[in-house]
């Protein structure tokens, strides 16, 4: 069978590594993949946008299966497009993309299901959001109803920044049609973990949890990112919260979804806060998350093309995922100056060296080739990712294979994982 994977980034290098080992492929294509995805695919010139493009390929070449990794395509509609064509594909039709592409949408459904969140207003009107936030005051959180790569929650510690916050979403634009409605939230306390399942429209199969760090620098400061790293499991995500997010978030929200006759297939991203009275919704994302893929793949056992299909087929009630025991922890390497302006083209070294290391994995999320070696090409360039018996050994790997790597200006933070660590040392005293 021949495997289609939609993107570029870090999630898409891991989910064609892991789909290239099922004995099932004779050979996994990426649109547009990046530098390191073409050891384990064939790197095709196709943005990952471009819907007719994608359909156009796998038509020609006798695609079994697409696998759209971003949002971005997904909420415009390249399942349906695919599906139409008769071309196998996983992930939600923009339909069902909503729940992503929508934080009201999003909002009003966990609403009717009595799914635990943070409570919220709507609003389209900057006099009435200002008001809102007189008579509740900060702290809250202000989103951008749209999709606005990550970047459209303000954490508003302030009664101003709350105001600043409404006056750039809905008066100057600044997120564009994504900010045309925003939503005020109660602010959360706890720690944050993601859940994700795979979802066949009827039944839900949890994965294993990760928790993601989203702030630039140590210690949880400096501003938001797509991710600094990540680790999986999750102690605090025992099986009571896990079965509890199961049964008041994923399976409540997949039968609503069903009964307005947009059945949800592919994975569901649920960003948890674990709170006193139980995890409670942040956000639902309708793909797997990054880089928490890079830290669950290699944790995952048996053939994610069976499951996948399963989703498809609405077979799912027939899978039983297996994970390994071992810890995997995954350090972002970013370049100099992001999140903010960065530069790129800068040739990388090392990365035969940190590939040699036992448990090392390093996935590629923003290089290209140029002039035949490897260079930068994003903000996010690497996930050095390893596996240990511990998280103590997993990190201690991962930033040996860290070390090892060098391009320019590289930055990275050293406390991947370090809760995890903090928390195995507890619990040996
Ligand atoms: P989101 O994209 O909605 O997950 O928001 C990005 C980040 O903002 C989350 O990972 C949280 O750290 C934070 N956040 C979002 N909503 C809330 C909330 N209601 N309370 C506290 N923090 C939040
Ligand atoms: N790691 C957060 C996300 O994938 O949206």
């Amino acid at each position: 069978m021949k495997i289609l994977v939609v993107g570029s980034g870090g999630r898409e290098h891991a989910l064609a590594w892991k789909i290239a080992a099922s004995p099932r492929v004779e050979k996994v294509y990426a649109a547009p993949g990046n530098a390191g995805m073409c050891s384990v695919a064939e790197c095709l010139p196709i943005r990952s946008d471009d819907i007719d493009a994608v359909v156009k390929f796998a038509v020609d070449n006798g695609i079994g299966l697409v696998v759209v990794g971003p949002e971005v395509p997904l909420v415009g509609g390249m399942v349906d497009a695919l599906s139409l064509a008769g071309i196998k594909a996983f992930g939600p039709t923009a339909k069902a993309a909503v729940l992503e592409g929508s934080k009201i949408f999003a909002k009003e459904i966990m609403t009717k299901c009595g799914v635990p969140t943070a409570a919220y207003r709507s609003f389209d009107q900057p006099e009435e959001a200002a008001a809102w936030v007189e008579l509740v005051g900060a702290p809250l959180v202000i989103k951008a109803d749209g999709l606005a790569a990550g970047k459209g929650v303000i954490i508003a510690r302030t009664s101003a920044d709350a105001h600043r916050a409404i006056d750039d979403i809905l008066i100057k634009s600044v997120f564009g049609s994504a900010g045309r409605r925003l939503l005020v939230e109660e602010m959360l306390d706890g720690e944050e973990a993601s859940l994700m399942a795979f979802c066949d429209g009827e039944n839900v199969v949890l994965m294993d949890a990760a928790q993601d760090y989203k702030r630039v620098s140590d210690g949880d400061a400096g501003p938001n990112t797509g991710g600094m790293g990540c680790y999986s499991p999750v102690a605090p995500v025992t099986p009571l919260i896990r079965e509890m997010a199961l049964e008041n978030v994923f399976r409540p929200v997949i039968a609503e979804m069903a009964s307005m006759g947009v059945p949800f297939k592919g994975v569901l991203y649920a960003g948890l806060m674990l709170t006193a009275d139980g995890p409670m919704v942040l956000e639902f994302n309708v793909r797997f998350g990054d880089p928490e893929t890079q830290v669950i793949l290699p944790r995952m056992e048996g053939d994610l093309v069976d499951v996948m299909e399963a989703c498809v087929d609405g077979r799912l009630d027939q899978v039983e995922l297996k994970w390994s025991e071992r810890k995997a922890v995954s350090v972002v390497m970013a370049s100099g100056g992001y999140p903010a302006a960065y530069s790129t083209g800068y040739p990388i070294t090392g990365l035969e060296d940190a590939a040699k290391l036992d448990d090392v994995v390093v996935f590629h999320a923003g290089t290209a080739m140029a002039d035949g070696s490897i260079v930068t090409a994003g903000g996010r360039v690497l996930n050095v990712t390893a596996l240990g018996d511990s998280f103590c050994g997993a990190t201690a790997r991962a930033y040996e294979a860290v070390n090892a790597i060098s391009f320019k200006d590289a930055h990275w933070r050293s406390d991947i994982a370090k809760r995890a660590i903090d928390r195995e040392v507890t619990d040996e005293r």
